[in-house]
């Protein structure tokens, strides 16, 4: 019994030199299974899919996150413990992650299209598609994330945040997409949640 204690310590404290050495990404990644699941996609409501997520983005909304810039009351100091070079270990471990998909619902799909391909003409709301790409994918060397897939309810969240002024944008984006979401209505933003999260 002593024996196997002393073992475990001995197994331990290696655990421990190696971490202090070079911090594992899965010693990392552990408190993040829990809401974004094992394999990146959202494993609980309201949670965001991070597998395939364009990782220049990834970096810059933990950053945000970190720094309270871009409020996520569930991840409260969860990043707080953590420097530059472990976001960017994370930032690179989900983007090489599968990307997470999913099933829309036919209702509003004709609607949720129009608006990512066209836009709203009428309202001055940009078309989703130009900086976001026909697949969702996003455009990697300039930041802009990947939005296909994503469960509808953390995408209808975000583009309320946006609109109301409550999710922060990074400022080498300017407000972008503030703008975008400024005139889009509760049913608008509905429609093309359901259309994105069948896109890919
Ligand atoms: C208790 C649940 C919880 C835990 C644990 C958690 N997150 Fe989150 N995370 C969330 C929720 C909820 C959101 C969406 C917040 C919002 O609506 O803005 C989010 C958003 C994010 C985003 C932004 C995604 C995007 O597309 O903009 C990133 C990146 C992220 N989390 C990374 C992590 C990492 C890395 C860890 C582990 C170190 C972690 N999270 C741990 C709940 C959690
Ligand atoms: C002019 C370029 C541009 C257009 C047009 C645009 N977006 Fe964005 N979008 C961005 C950028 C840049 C970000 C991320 C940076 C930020 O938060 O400011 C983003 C972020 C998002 C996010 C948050 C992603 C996440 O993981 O949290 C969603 C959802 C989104 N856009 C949906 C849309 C929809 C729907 C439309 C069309 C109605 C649209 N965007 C039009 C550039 C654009």
């Amino acid at each position: 019994m002593r024996l196997r204690v002393f073992l475990c310590a001995i197994a331990l404290s290696f655990v421990g030199l190696a971490g202090a050495a070079e911090p594992d990404v899965s010693t990392l990644t552990l408190p993040c299974i829990a809401c974004h699941g094992m394999d990146g996609a959202a494993s609980l409501p309201g949670s965001a899919n991070l597998g395939g997520q364009n990782q220049r983005y990834l970096l810059r909304q933990l950053e945000l996150i970190k720094s309270g810039a871009r409020t996520v009351p569930l991840m409260t100091g969860q990043l707080n413990h953590l420097g530059r070079e472990q976001l960017a270990q994370l930032a690179a471990h989900f983007a090489a992650l599968p990307l997470a998909t999913g099933q829309a619902e036919e209702a509003t799909l004709a609607q949720g299209e129009s608006i990512y391909r066209a836009g709203i003409a009428a309202k001055g709301v940009a078309a989703c598609i130009a900086c976001h790409a026909p697949s969702g994918g996003g455009n990697s060397p300039a930041g802009y994330p990947h939005i296909s897939g994503q469960p509808v309810d953390y995408v209808v969240a975000q583009l309320t945040a946006y609109r109301e002024g409550e999710r922060t944008t990074d400022d080498d984006y300017g407000g972008m997409m503030r703008d975008v979401a400024a005139n889009l209505n509760d049913g608008e933003i509905k429609a093309v949640a359901n259309y994105l999260r069948g896109l890919h």
